[in-house]
């Protein structure tokens, strides 16, 4: 669709990238957003009047007011981290003195393992306990609900409105992870009804090193930070500091001012080739993908009733050859792809899958050429290793 855009194909031109779950590539407007920066007037943000400081706090502010409009949100609602596990972390220590002995944090089967080891840590501290969704718990008690938006080994994209409507009737918490949602369809936090949002910026054609935390205003006021520092404080003395009441006060410390004004410029980037019709790409490929791979792909059926959709990416378990080793010979024909648990590790001991699968994940620039280039390899390597 927009492979032109990509330099990455001018100098590797045979290149068949399927891991856009695993990290995107970069447009050549993002590379050149922070060469400018680098070039033109690489100051610190925030703390000086001198011109070149002036341009760049101002373009990381555009950047903020991007990503809000982005998610449907204000700008005084986005806090910038270094990633999204960051991000998620800011969120369940930022909550976790709301907890008590014996309140529910509710999570699906479908997390990545970040969305699973903050909690755990969380409900350690606070002798909150953790229930999962596929067992059925009752839902009573539940005081945080978290879900990925759509899964990183399966695509498939969750519903759960029903029981975020539940959770904040007995005055929960709910945080989307949305980190592989965020670049492949449209987000609006209202819509969501979620309370807390994150995701990360490399994932979706943006630099690495950038998290985002969305928190709806009335969340931040309840938030405290996980990291205190600099730039965060109304006034400081030898006995105390007073914190400031506002996303700043979460963003200590010289930020990844680059990298956001990157982010930016890949927001503008997703906003001008438009999200319905990446939507609308992700979904032709991944259709067209499971035909082409016909019975090779798992068939997820854990949660049919929420699947509303599959976007974009696709596992591919083989009940004897290692991915490893798929992974290894398709990276001889230059088509990279994620093999192993990919960080989910939870889905993969219920679907009893205990070396993983092969994954293959599309983005803007993904043809279906190079969904046959994937195919005709992976049978290639079935059939060397069947004929011994
Ligand atoms: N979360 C990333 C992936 O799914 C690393 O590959």
């Amino acid at each position: 669709m927009n492979r032109n855009d990509f330099p990455i194909f001018k100098n590797q031109p045979s290149l068949v990238y399927l891991d856009s779950a695993n990290t995107t590539l970069k447009p050549q407007n993002v590379i050149n957003a922070v060469q400018n920066y680098y070039e033109n007037y690489s100051a610190n943000i925030g703390r000086t009047t001198y011109d070149i400081s002036e341009h760049a706090t101002a373009a990381f502010n555009d950047a903020r007011t991007k990503v809000a409009r982005f998610i449907g949100a204000q700008p005084s609602e986005i806090i910038f981290s270094h990633s999204a596990t960051h991000a998620i972390n800011q969120a369940a220590f930022g909550i976790m003195h709301l907890l008590q002995p014996g309140d529910k944090i509710l999570l699906t089967e479908f997390e990545h393992n970040s969305n699973v080891v903050a909690w755990q840590q969380v409900a350690k501290r606070t002798g909150a306990k953790i229930v999962w969704i596929d067992d059925n718990p009752n839902l009573s008690d539940v005081k945080i609900f978290t879900y990925s938006l759509v899964s990183n080994i399966t695509g498939e994209l969750f519903d759960y409105r029903s029981i975020v409507k539940n959770v904040h009737t007995q005055g929960g918490l709910v945080l989307v992870d949305a980190t592989q949602a965020i670049s492949r369809l449209p987000i609006n936090v209202d819509q969501l009804g979620c309370d807390l949002l994150a995701f990360s910026s490399h994932k979706m054609y943006g630099p690495s090193g950038v998290g985002v935390l969305y928190a709806r205003q009335e969340t931040m006021g309840r938030l405290q930070p996980l990291v205190y520092g600099s730039q965060t404080f109304v006034s400081i003395s030898r006995a105390s500091t007073e914190l400031l009441e506002n996303y700043a006060k979460f963003e200590p410390g010289t930020p990844n001012i680059e990298g956001v004004i990157g982010l930016g410029a890949a927001i503008e980037y997703l906003n001008q080739v438009g999200m319905a019709k990446i939507q609308q790409h992700d979904e032709q490929l991944t259709t067209y993908a499971l035909k082409t791979l016909q019975n090779a792909a798992l068939n997820t059926t854990t949660r049919s009733s929420h699947i509303k959709k599959q976007v974009g990416v696709l596992p591919l378990p083989h009940p004897t050859i290692h991915p490893h080793d798929f992974a290894m010979l398709l990276n001889e024909a230059n088509i990279a792809v994620r093999a192993g648990k990919a960080c989910s590790d939870i889905l993969m001991q219920k679907l009893e899958l205990e070396r993983g699968v092969v994954r293959i994940s599309f983005g803007v620039y993904t043809t279906e050429t190079d969904i046959d280039k994937f195919a005709a390899e992976y049978q290639e390597i079935i059939a060397r290793f069947t004929n011994g």
